[in-house]
């Protein structure tokens, strides 16, 4: 089965509105690949004016965090339905850093999981290791038990619709990239999850990316690999080499 490249840019906490219209021009007559999924992950304040400015092109937009409930009292959150709204398809969820500077947990975070499905917003599900699991060898089971607990619950139907980016926190905004195989054997070992959880065929449909410090010099030899079917990207993707990535 051929899966389909999905090509994310991870603004984090960066960009006003004015400065996020100036990067979406820069970057619309070279991101302009049909072959690949393309979506700009923006903050909230950045959605409407983002969302605007790729209308009649390829470049979906995305979110970086909502809450699981609709409207309410809850202070500083925004909600799927004004997302969906302001034309957000895309949703991160469990980044390591919600999950380490915001004490996000796999209960919050498999609930975000099952409210983005029911409100039609499909999930980028993060997952990854810090240096001291990376050292002390147990990456992998640490990667299976998050992933173990952010899907509880959720049908093999939805997870095929599913991404999930494998970001080791120790690659992130640190210029240390993994190289392609530890890349590709975590991908790996996250598809044989998912079989094991699910079936092959869900297996084999749920896109996986790679995320951490990918770089249009490093891009294409870790998308060349088996089960890395795309990338997550954050610094790269707030300059002109983000185009090159696409179309690496
Ligand atoms: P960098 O590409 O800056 O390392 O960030 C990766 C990331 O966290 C994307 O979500």
């Amino acid at each position: 089965m051929s899966r389909r490249r999905i090509i994310a840019g991870n603004w984090k906490m960066n960009k006003t509105p004015a400065e996020a219209a100036e990067l979406v021009a820069l970057l619309k007559d070279k991101v302009v690949n049909d072959a690949v999924d393309v979506v700009y992950c923006v903050p909230s304040i950045d959605i409407t004016t983002v969302a605007e400015a790729v209308k009649g092109t390829n470049v979906k937009v995305g979110a970086q965090n909502f809450y699981i409930e609709d409207k309410g009292a809850f202070t500083g959150e925004i909600s799927a339905p004004m997302l969906k709204e302001a034309g957000v398809s895309y949703i991160i969820i469990g980044h390591s850093e919600r999950r380490d500077i915001f004490g996000e947990n796999d209960i919050l975070i498999n609930q975000k999981v099952k409210k983005a499905f029911a409100s039609g917003l499909n999930p980028i599900l993060c997952c990854g290791e810090s240096l001291a699991l990376r050292k002390a060898g147990t990456y992998c089971e640490w990667i299976k038990r998050q992933i173990t607990w952010d899907l509880s619950g959720i049908s093999a139907d939805d997870v095929k619709k599913l991404v999930i980016a494998y970001e080791p926190i120790w690659a992130i905004g640190t210029g240390e990239t993994a190289t392609a195989d530890q890349a590709q054997e975590v991908c790996h070992m996250i598809r044989e999850t998912i079989a094991e959880l699910y079936d092959s065929a869900t297996a084999e449909a749920v896109r996986i990316q790679y995320g951490g410090s990918m770089n249009a010099a490093n891009a294409a030899e870790l998308l060349a690999k088996e089960d890395i079917d795309g990338g997550l990207i954050g610094g790269a993707s707030l300059k002109a080499d983000f185009a090159q990535i696409v179309n690496a």
